[in-house]
């Protein structure tokens, strides 16, 4: 998993994560864009992608709980809108960054916004 290759439409760096029958409802990952740690969603049948670190003190988000759309960082409770990445949970304020998916030919690709 994890092997990189330019997009044909926009030239940027895309990172395949691996087969999307295999990303199961749920499930999380985080994978290495342009030496970035980005967390991997599948949540409600939509993948999700932002990096994949809280922005109130940095603490890795893969591995919070998944619920209302949102994700949770387990250091301080902080939650995090998987489509926008809005903090909706003090104590962060800052939104985190979002990447963008899509799904070819059977697999699953995360790149920059
Ligand atoms: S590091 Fe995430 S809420 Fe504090």
């Amino acid at each position: 998993m994890n092997e990189r290759a330019s997009s044909p439409q926009a030239g940027d760096l895309w990172v395949r994560v691996g087969p999307e029958a295999e990303f199961a409802e749920g499930h999380q990952c985080a994978v290495d864009v342009e030496g970035i740690s980005v967390l991997v969603v599948r949540y409600e049948g939509q993948f999700y992608a932002l990096r994949n670190n809280c922005t109130h003190k940095d603490y890795p988000l893969l591995g919070g709980e998944v619920s209302l759309g949102r994700i949770t960082c387990e250091k301080h409770g902080a939650k995090f809108e998987l489509a926008t990445g809005k903090p909706r949970t003090l104590p962060a304020v800052k939104p985190v960054r979002l990447y963008r998916t899509r799904v070819e030919d059977g697999d699953l690709w995360v790149g920059p916004l």
